[in-house]
């Protein structure tokens, strides 16, 4: 049945920190909250977990009304069966892995707990570890520990707050990939909350884009990276390049004047400008003077202002009429060299009529 937040709203003190959005989550749906720091990603776990009590708007579990504070009903923390995670793990030192996984059931008065727990254990891959101390385990272990214990009680909801941001790259990937494999086991809902947008992409169903405690926009990763429609989503997610098109003779013109073909055409008005989205990695780079014959559209007439060697590829800062563009490549150019920046129709979006800035353009 999944968890339904309806307009939402949660104020400190005198400033409202939530503005009372609105989103659900579908049974066995991964969901997250990206957005960044101070924008409300926690103050909204926190309300869904029963951690803080609401000022407006209805949130349900399952189907089941636990938050509305117009008409006064909260249902306790304890009583929402969740399984949360934080980023810092919380275990107890003093008690045993196979202790500390126990003790959520224990807490509710679960006597003999050996069967659960050692299948918690047993799905995060910590079975043989159970009577170790936390002290003896890594920092990956000691949060698969917090996960068992997160999941032992047969959760309806999981609810993760940046669990990862402790652990060091590798282990974050791997337990990145471990985090999503036992929420599909489980086929639960789950509410994830970062401002990592790596993770958010590699592990999400949905990505819901927060800013300033209101959604910006929501989508499947793919469709928010590929066709963001906010500037905000664009460049919060991946880096993005913003181009200023103008329309005129049923065209549309790049600030070096070369035309630009966009896969699904989009007619203006004549005189109008928009702002297209270029991914820094869908161009291809060429020197100008090799590329005599060249289709004249989706290829931009720059100079190479900058450098950096990144590894797998170089970092090229390119001047286009006054416009600066990142564009990666493979390919060696050295700084004031004349290239053709281009790049398929497809690979090219188009921002909504509404993002586009009102001052008059250069
Ligand atoms: N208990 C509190 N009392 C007053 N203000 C609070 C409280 N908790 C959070 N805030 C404020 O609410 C805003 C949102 O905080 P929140 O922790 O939800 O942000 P966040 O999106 O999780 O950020 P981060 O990515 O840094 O964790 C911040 O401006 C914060 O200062
Ligand atoms: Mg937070």
């Amino acid at each position: 049945m999944g968890i339904s937040v309806t307009r939402l709203v949660k104020i400190y003190g005198s400033t409202t920190i939530v503005h009372g959005i609105s989103f659900s989550v579908a049974d066995g749906e991964f969901v997250t909250l990206l957005g960044p720091s101070g924008c409300g990603k926690t103050t909204t776990l926190r309300c869904i977990a029963g951690l803080e009590r609401t000022n407006g708007g209805v949130i349900e579990i399952d189907g089941k009304v636990v938050s509305d504070a117009e008409h006064d009903i909260f249902v306790a923390s304890h009583e929402r069966n969740l399984g949360m995670v934080f980023q810092s793990y919380a275990i107890w030192p003093h008690m045993s892995v196979a202790a500390n996984v126990a003790f959520p059931l224990e807490v509710r008065g679960i006597r003999d707990t050996r069967e659960a727990v050692a299948w918690a254990l047993d799905v995060v891959g910590l079975a043989a570890l159970a009577q170790r101390q936390p002290s003896e385990l890594s920092g990956g272990q000691q949060q698969r520990v917090a996960l068992a214990r997160a999941i032992v009680g047969r959760p309806k909801v999981l609810l993760f707050d940046e669990p990862l941001s402790n652990l060091d790259a590798r282990l974050r990937d791997r337990t990145r990939a471990e985090i999503s494999r036992i929420q599909k086991e489980l086929s639960i809902p789950a509410v994830y909350v970062t401002h990592d947008q790596a993770e958010a992409l590699s592990m999400s169903d949905r990505v819901i884009v927060m800013d300033l405690g209101r959604i910006i926009e929501e989508g499947k990763p793919r469709d928010l990276y590929r066709r963001p429609a906010s500037r905000f989503t664009a460049d919060f997610i991946g880096a993005a390049n913003f181009l200023s098109l103008v329309y005129r003779e049923q065209a549309w013109f790049a600030p070096d004047g070369s035309a630009v073909r966009l896969a699904n055409p989009e007619p203006g008005v004549a005189g109008e400008t928009r702002v297209a989205v270029l991914r820094s990695e869908i161009m291809e780079i060429r020197a100008r003077d090799k590329a005599i014959g060249q289709d004249n559209h989706n290829a931009l007439h720059g100079t190479v202002k900058g450098l950096q060697y990144m590894g797998p590829h170089i970092e090229y800062s390119i001047d286009i009429s006054g416009v600066p563009l990142n564009a990666l490549s493979n390919e060696e150019f050295e700084v004031g060299a004349a290239v053709l920046v281009t790049f398929r129709p497809q690979d090219i979006h188009l921002l909504p009529r509404s993002e586009t800035p009102q001052s008059p353009s250069p």
